[in-house]
């Protein structure tokens, strides 16, 4: 999850990296550090805290003469956030300085051998063996040396190496952790993630699982297992502005206002007259989806989120029985797959260790694996068989908010494609479905403008320091991501709870003033729900509700009513989701947290 940067060419190195860090922040940002080479010395710099402080020191201690470097923003894996466990690390001597993103798991075992030997080791972390290994086994080389060294480990890394010994070349190795190298006029760039690169080239090369990169200013050269192989030069389309603020407070503000958008471009140039034409895209055939006997989604967090909702969806509409698993559960239950079994894959980043871990599983067992990803290139989207891209464009804030409703429709044209492909769903319905969707993005919209309504009420959550969301069916599944949004950047303990379940224990915590974010969109469960949400006004709770249906029922039993555009239960919650996401939002900014950088959380989840 930490971010890696690196640079050769003409260039002060120190901008381009820190310039690169601070676009990849979002991937760790408890500390930060930079080697930086100058054909004289090699000069290491790191601290404990955001990247302003090491910008701050090196404002006062520039060197600016150095033309090569490598950066790192860390999250935390072994060893606590200070100055000394910061990245790069370096060996007995200052000969080599080394970032590294990932874990080794073998490290231990590495150091006690390595210590034995006479290696004095200063850091809590597991990447400090890599300067001392290097340092025992360097002649001259260091593409060979590194080559060396990755054998000797276990685990997932990407690596970043310099050496004083060769004053000219960055090393880059990948090994499960995402590294991208961008070609450049004259200077070449590496780094974990594409918007670090973007302020100075669209040519990029994706590293694959064993790749070793040799950056020099004249050039890079790959090569794998030694030998020196050729790599396809992908050009990245989108543009830096959309990594950017673009006048917004927090990237999740602006990417909550860019979901119509998003959804307009996932939806688009998929929707048929008669139906979608997903399966052609992504390659399924209509054998493979007659032949399909069961669906088993698998993701983390907010992805797991959609796949919930996907799981309604498919079942509604495709008749197919599926069942989601979180990722970090899936692999390691031994799960029982057939060849039958369409698994679907979903992640934002296309990183996640876990659900990439998840795919490989589903395709040593031979299922068939669509993967649902955000990111052209990541792991998941080179690594699945069938990828159905979400287009929501970079998503920086760690709170995920436009990835979640474009996997909601790319789950909702993949639930109507089964539907009509095994004859479960009348052309007609799939018809009406179709139309609500092209709808959303507007309706989004709509409920946007609403934002000062919700403002006010996530001003009177953000006093509570309990919060519980309820709902049936589909609203529950919405709920859930509700309530993971408020508690990962207000730190507000939030519970969702299928609302029926309420009275089978959770009720106690219900008091005077507890707010209930009620979610009403599901017409056929409204009688349930609104005796459910009554039995919490007894109590005293503070009802907010969140309908698009039920309008005579609510707004009498609710505190505050948000009313949503109407629409087919089935889309619901591409939009009842936007208040809580808004709620959740304001929420923090009242309570004053780091709203796209929340604390012990990291964008791209890329350790087990
Ligand atoms: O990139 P992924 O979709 O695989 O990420 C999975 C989760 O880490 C992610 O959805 C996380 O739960 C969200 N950032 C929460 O808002």
């Amino acid at each position: 999850m930490c971010g890696i940067v690196g640079y050769v060419g003409q260039r002060a190195a120190e901008d381009v990296i820190i310039d690169g860090l601070r676009r990849l922040e979002y991937r760790g940002y408890d500390s930060a550090g930079i080697a930086l080479f100058n054909e004289q010395e090699l000069f290491v710099e790191k601290h404990a805290g955001r990247l302003s402080v090491l910008e701050g020191y090196l404002s006062a201690n520039p060197h600016r003469d150095a033309r090569l470097g490598i950066g790192h923003t860390r999250w935390a894996t072994h060893g606590a956030p200070n100055d000394v466990n910061a990245h790069p690390h370096t060996g007995c001597t200052p000969r080599f300085a080394v970032v590294h993103n990932g874990i080794i798991e073998n490290y231990n075992e590495l150091r006690r051998e390595l210590m034995a030997r006479g290696h004095r080791f200063v850091t809590e972390t597991d990447t400090e063996v890599l300067p001392h290994l290097l340092e025992e086994v360097y002649a001259g080389d260091l593409a060979t040396a590194v080559f060396e060294v990755v054998a000797k480990l276990r685990g997932a890394y990407a690596l970043a190496v310099v050496t004083s010994e060769d004053p000219n070349t960055v090393i880059a190795y990948r090994q499960d952790s995402p590294l991208i190298i961008g070609l450049g006029q004259g200077e070449n760039f590496l780094a974990s993630d594409i918007p670090a690169l973007l302020p100075y080239t669209r040519q990029t090369v994706v590293l694959d699982d064993g790749d070793l990169a040799v950056l020099r200013s004249s050039g890079v050269s790959f090569y794998r297992e030694g030998k020196e192989i050729e790599k396809d030069i992908f050009t990245v389309t989108w543009d830096e502005v959309a990594a950017e603020k673009a006048g917004f407070d927090h990237f999740m503000l602006k990417e909550i206002h860019e979901q119509p958008k998003a959804l307009r471009d996932t939806l688009s140039g998929r929707i048929l007259e008669q139906g979608t034409n997903l399966a052609e895209e992504i390659g399924l055939t209509s054998d493979m989806i007659k032949g399909i006997n069961r669906v088993v989604v698998v993701a983390c967090g907010t992805a797991y989120h959609a796949g919930l909702v996907g799981k309604t969806l498919i079942e509604r509409l495709a008749r197919i029985h599926v069942e989601v698993d979180y990722a970090s559960e899936f692999r390691y239950r031994q799960p029982v797959l057939n060849p039958n079994d369409l698994v679907i894959i979903i992640s934002q980043s296309g990183e996640t260790a876990d659900t990439l871990a998840a795919l490989r599983e589903a395709k040593r067992q031979g299922c068939t694996v669509v993967a649902i990803t955000n990111v052209v290139g990541s792991s998941v989207s080179r690594e699945g068989q069938h990828v159905l891209h979400t287009w929501a464009g970079p998503e920086i804030a760690v709170a995920s908010t436009k990835a979640y409703t474009t996997q909601l429709a790319a789950l909702t044209l993949m639930a109507i494609e089964l539907g009509l492909g095994r004859k479960t769903l009348k052309v007609t319905r799939a018809q009406e479905l179709l139309r609500g969707l092209r709808e959303i993005p507007l309706q989004v919209g709509e409920i946007i403008a609403q934002a000062e309504k919700i403002k006010a009420v996530a001003e009177h959550v953000a006093k509570s320091e309990h919060v519980f969301f309820i709902g049936r069916g589909l609203d529950f599944n919405v709920a859930l991501e509700g309530a993971l949004k408020l508690k990962e950047i207000s730190y507000i303990h939030a519970e969702a709870y299928a609302a029926g379940e309420l009275k089978h224990g959770t009720l106690a915590l219900i008091t005077a003033g507890t707010p209930v974010i009620c979610l009403f969109t599901q017409a056929e469960l409204q009688e349930k729900m609104v005796s459910n949400v009554e039995v919490v006004r007894a109590r005293g709770g503070y009802t907010v509700s969140i309908s698009s249906c039920c309008a005579d029922v609510t707004g009498t039993i609710s505190d505050v009513e948000i009313r949503l555009p109407e629409t087919d239960p089935l889309l619901a919650p591409m939009l009842s989701v936007v208040p809580l996401q808004l709620l959740a939002y304001y929420a923090a900014v009242t309570r004053g947290a780091d709203v796209d950088k929340p604390r012990n959380l990291a964008k791209s989840v890329t350790v087990e």
